[in-house]
C-alpha cells in the first residue's frame, strides 16, 4: 500500500513518523515544494528503520509528482499556518491556493486515490478540494475531529486521573476553537458515563480546555502542534488502508444528515478500504442540535471567503 504525504513539514513528517514506524503501509512518499526538504525528512526516518525494526520505504522528493502515482491515500498538509496580522481572508486565500493545486497535481498521477485533508481551515479546505475536483464525496476526508477527539479523551483521563485508552469520547462539527462540539453526555469510562464521576462544572472544564487545545499548544509552542496532529493521520490512514472500519469524527460533505447540506463538518463516520463507508447518525439532544447549527453557520461564513477559488 502507498500513501503520499504533500508537506514534509512538522505534521506531514510527523505522520510519515508514525505510518512507518507501525508499519501501516508499505510505502511512504513525502512531497514538498522546498528543494531537499522532504528528501532530508525521508532519509532521517528511514535511518530510524534499524534501530526501530519497520520495513516501510519512507521517500521524499521535491514537487515530483510522477514519484507520487498509485497511491491509495493522499495526505494533504501542505499550507501555511496563520501568522500575527494576517486576516482569515488571507490565509484562507493562501492555502486554498496550495490545497487546490496540490489536489489537482496529485489527482493526475493517483486518480483513484482517498484524499486526506489536513491543511487549515480544515473544514473549509475539504469543502474546496471536493468543489474544485468532482471526485466522490466519499474518497475526501477531512481530519480534525479525531485529532480534537484525542485531546478530549486526554483532558477527560487527566480530569477522572483515569489511563487514557480507558476513555472513549467524541468531539463533533467544525475544527476550531468555537465550532468544535464535545460530547461530553456521550464520553464514558469503561462504558459509564463520566457523567457518573465528573461534576458539571468539572465537565464543562474539560470541554473548554479541549476546545482550545489547539490554541494553548500553539502558545505554548510557537507554532501549532504535530505530534498528534500526525497520529491522528496515521491513525484515520490506518482505518481507510487496513479496512478498519473504525468510527471515526471526520469532516465530510453532509447531504442532509444533521440537518445540513453542502457543507463538510466534523461527524461520526465509519472509515474504512473505501474512505467513508458510512456517516453514523446519533440522536443529538436540543442543546447538541443547536450547537451543530451553530458550528455549522461559522463553518459556512468561512467557507463564503473561498470566493474566486470555487
Ligand atoms: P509546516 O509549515 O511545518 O509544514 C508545511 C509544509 O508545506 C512546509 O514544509 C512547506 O514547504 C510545504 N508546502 C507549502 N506549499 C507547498 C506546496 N505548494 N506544495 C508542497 N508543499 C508545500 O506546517 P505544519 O505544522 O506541518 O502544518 C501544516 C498545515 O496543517 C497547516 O495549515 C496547519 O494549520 C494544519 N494543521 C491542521 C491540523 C488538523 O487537525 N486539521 C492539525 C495541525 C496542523
Ligand atoms: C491544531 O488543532 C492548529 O489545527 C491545529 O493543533
Amino acid at each position: 500500500m502507498k500513501v503520499t504525504i504533500v508537506g514534509a513539514g512538522n505534521v506531514g513528517a510527523s505522520c510519515a513518523d508514525v505510518i512507518s514506524y507501525r508499519g501501516i503501509a508499505s510505502e511512504v512518499v513525502l512531497l514538498d515544494i522546498k528543494e531537499g526538504f522532504a528528501e532530508g525528512k525521508a532519509m532521517d526516518i528511514m535511518q530510524c528503520s534499524s534501530n526501530t525494526g519497520f520495513n516501510t520505504v519512507v521517500t521524499g522528493v521535491t514537487n515530483d509528482y510522477s514519484k507520487t502515482a498509485n497511491s491509495d491515500v493522499v495526505v494533504i498538509t501542505s499550507g501555511i499556518p496563520r501568522k500575527p496580522g494576517m486576516t482569515r481572508e488571507e490565509l484562507i486565500g493562501i492555502n486554498a491556493g496550495i490545497v487546490k493545486s496540490v489536489a489537482e497535481n496529485v489527482l493526475k498521477h493517483s486518480p483513484d486515490t482517498i484524499l486526506v485533508v489536513v491543511s487549515n481551515p480544515m473544514d473549509t479546505m475539504t469543502y474546496l478540494a471536493l468543489k474544485s475536483l468532482g471526485m466522490d464525496k466519499k474518497k475526501i476526508i477531512g481530519m480534525g475531529g479525531a485529532l480534537d477527539s484525542s485531546r478530549f479523551k486526554y483532558f477527560l483521563a487527566k480530569a477522572l486521573d483515569k489511563p487514557i485508552n480507558d476513555i472513549s469520547a467524541m468531539v463533533i462539527g467544525g475544527h476550531g476553537d468555537t465550532t468544535m462540539i464535545p460530547l461530553t453526555r456521550l464520553a464514558s469510562y469503561n462504558g459509564i458515563p463520566v457523567s457518573e464521576f465528573l461534576s458539571e462544572s468539572e465537565l464543562s472544564e474539560v470541554a473548554s480546555s479541549t476546545m482550545v487545545g489547539g490554541a494553548t499548544l500553539t502558545k505554548l509552542l510557537g507554532t501549532s502542534a504535530w505530534y498528534a496532529p500526525g497520529a491522528s493521520v496515521a491513525y484515520l490512514v490506518d482505518s481507510i488502508l487496513n479496512n478498519q472500519r473504525k468510527m471515526i469524527a471526520c469532516s465530510v460533505m453532509l447531504d442532509d444528515e444533521y440537518g445540513q447540506n453542502d457543507i463538510c463538518i466534523g461527524v461520526p463516520c465509519i472509515i474504512g478500504r473505501n474512505g467513508i463507508e458510512e456517516i453514523v447518525k446519533i440522536e443529538l439532544n436540543e442543546q447538541e442540535k443547536q450547537k451543530f447549527a451553530e458550528s455549522a453557520e461559522a463553518v459556512r461564513n468561512m467557507n463564503a471567503d473561498l470566493k474566486s477559488h470555487l
